[in-house]
This record gives structure tokens, sequence and C-alpha cells, in this order.
């Protein structure tokens, strides 16, 4: 779809990071969007910033939903025809996603399938609400949002990752075995899987307020367990103040926003370009270039520690994989 003005496109998750620069740089370019999200105030004040540099006559409208309830998206569906007075949407951008569930073993049961539910749940009711809208249009794009970490299950070797990752497999999976239904069924329709390296957003932080467990809210239990995965990764926080143990999973969140290698605009110029150009696969940042290479050509070395150290040495991960 190399045009992108005058179409309507839907973003969830679009209060921040990602999905909000792509709200803005569609408006931008005059392409209505509709956008959901946990946060009111985030989506918010993603609407008024795209505003203020889109064309006029461009709709930008929000909604609160949350993306792995099934009811809550319909009724967003609901709004985007009622808002947008349409039948039809031309791009869907199923972006919404947050970190948690790392160990099956060690963590919760409850913030494994949330995780799930959201990663890899969101993209497939997202896909399942809105497919009878993209089938209405002239032409249609499905942007689905893996990661990295939906060609490599690793975000280092000493640190369970293991909701993320099968989501992120189950989207790159999807979207991959769409290609062809597509092309049987729904010619018009095309679909990419866009799988980012580290990009500097709130994730970290976002994803400990959708869990229920932001830095003031660390329990004694989350605090043990943090301690056991920290010295399980080598670094024995024993002698760490429980108040300094909460400064240090907020200065983590920063950190991984503040010290990215590529910013959340630029990762959504690179998906912008990458729908443009129809790219079905679209990598975002160097580090999810190499690693994807990397992985095709070494596909028996990638869980050994010594694959790890190599991607650092290259200046990749440097302590923030996604
Ligand atoms: N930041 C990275 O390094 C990175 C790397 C690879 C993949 N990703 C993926 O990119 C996508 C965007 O992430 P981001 O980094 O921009 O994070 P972000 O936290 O800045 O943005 C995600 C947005 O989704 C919203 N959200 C969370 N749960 C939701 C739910 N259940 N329903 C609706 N909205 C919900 C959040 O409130 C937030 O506004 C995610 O799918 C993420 O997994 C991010």
């Amino acid at each position: 779809m190399e045009i992108l003005t005058g179409r309507i496109a839907v973003v969830t998750g679009g209060g921040t990071g990602m999905g909000r620069e792509l709200v803005r740089q569609l408006a931008k370019e005059g392409c209505h969007v509709a956008t959901c999200d946990v946060s009111s105030t985030a989506v918010n004040e993603t609407k008024v910033l795209a505003l203020e540099d889109a064309p006029s006559g461009t709709r930008v409208t929000t909604f609160i939903a949350d993306v792995a309830d099934e009811s809550q998206l319909l009724a967003f569906r609901d709004a985007v025809a009622n808002d947008h007075s349409t039948p039809s949407i031309n791009l869907l951008f199923n972006n919404a996603g947050i970190a948690g569930g790392g160990s099956f073993i060690d963590d919760d049961r409850s913030s494994w399938e949330r995780t799930f539910a959201i990663d890899w749940g969101g993209v497939y009711l997202g896909t399942r609400t809105f497919l009878p809208m993209l089938m209405e249009a002239s032409e249609g794009h499905i942007v689905n949002t893996s990661s990295i970490n939906g060609v490599f299950a690793s975000i280092g070797p000493s640190r369970p990752h293991t909701a993320y990752c099968a989501a992120k497999f189950a989207v790159r999976g999807f979207s991959e075995a769409l290609i062809t239904d597509l092309r049987v069924n729904a010619p018009h329709i095309n679909v990419s899987v866009v799988m980012p390296g580290h990009v500097g957003t709130s994730i970290v932080i976002n994803s400990g307020i959708v869990h229920g467990k932001e830095p003031d809210d660390l329990n004694e239990e989350d605090l043990v367990k943090i301690r056991r995965q920290l010295a399980q990764g080598g670094t024995p926080v024993d002698e760490v103040a429980d108040e300094d143990l909460r400064k240090g999973v907020a200065m983590f969140g920063e950190a991984f926003r503040d010290l990215a290698p590529l910013s959340a605009a630029s990762a959504a110029t690179i998906i912008l370009d990458g729908v443009r150009k129809n790219q079905w696969r679209i990598l975002v940042g160097e580090d999810a270039v190499a690693i994807d290479e990397m992985v095709r050509t070494t596909p028996e070395q990638v869980y050994e520690p010594e694959f790890w150290q190599s991607l650092q040495s290259k200046g990749f991960f440097q302590g923030f994989g996604l």
C-alpha cells in the first residue's frame, strides 16, 4: 500500500512507544487513525500529539480496550465503524504488547497467562475482530508486531523469557501462514510481521503497570523472587535494602527506554516504509537484522552462552534485550 493518505488505520496499544509513533506518523500523512489502549491518559495524549501535525480533516479517534478481551475489541470495532462512518478499514496494526511471565517454573501462572493473552491473544483476536472490515476494503494490510524474540527465544543465558517468546513465535508463525491464506482467500489483503530489536520505549515500565507490579507495589514475596533471579544471573543483592531494590527495578525500566539504540519514532518509520514496500517481514534495528542472520547461519548454537557473548561483543543487547 504505497499511499497511506486518506486510508483508515487501526492501531492497538497506541498510548505510548511504537504504537504512539505509528499513530503520529500515519496521521501526519493524512491517514485517519483509530487507536485503543488500556491507558486513557496515554492514548488521549497520543491523539493530541497526532492532531498537532496532521493535515486538517484527518480523524484520530481513541478507545479504551484490552486486546486480550474479545468483547472489548468488538466494542472497539463498533466504535471505529461509528466514529469513522465506515464498514471498512485499510490497515490493522496489532501492536499492543507487554513483557512478563519470564519463567514457566518460577513465575506466577497468572502473569505468564496475562502476557501470553496480550502478546499472542491480542494479535489473534485483533485479526479476527477486524478481518470483516478489512475484507470490505478495496485494499488492506495487516501488520502484526512480533519481536526478534519471535526468531530467537532468549534475552540472555541467565534470564528466562518464556511467555513473551512463546507469544512472539506464535505471532510470527500465524503471520507467515496468513500469507498463503490471504493470497488464496483474500488477495486484496497483505500481511507483514514486524520484528524489532531493542527499541527505546517504556515497555518495561508499562508491563509493571499492566501486571500490577510497579516498583512501589512489589511485596516481600516479589522482592525475594527478584533477589533470587538476580543471583541466578550472577548479581547477588543480599546486602541491598528493599527500598534500593525497588529503585533498581525502576531504574532498569528507565534504562531500557533511555539507552536503546533506536527510538520509537525511528522504529515506526521503518515499519511504515516496510508497509509501503509490502515487505512481509520487517526487521527493525541493526540488532534485529544481525540476530536474524546469526540464527539462520548457526541455528544449533543460538542457546549457547557463546552466542550471547558474540552478540554483546558486536555491541548488541548490552543487558537490555527484549
Ligand atoms: N521496545 C522493544 O524493544 C520491543 C522489541 C520487540 C518487540 N516489541 C513489541 O512492540 C510492541 C510495542 O511495544 P513498545 O515497546 O512500543 O511498548 P510500550 O509499552 O511503549 O507500548 C505498548 C502500549 O500497549 C499498551 N497495552 C499494554 N497492554 C495492553 C492491552 N492488554 N490492551 C491494549 N493496550 C495495551 C500499553 O499501555 C502501551 O501504551 C509490543 O508488541 C512489544 O512486544 C518491543
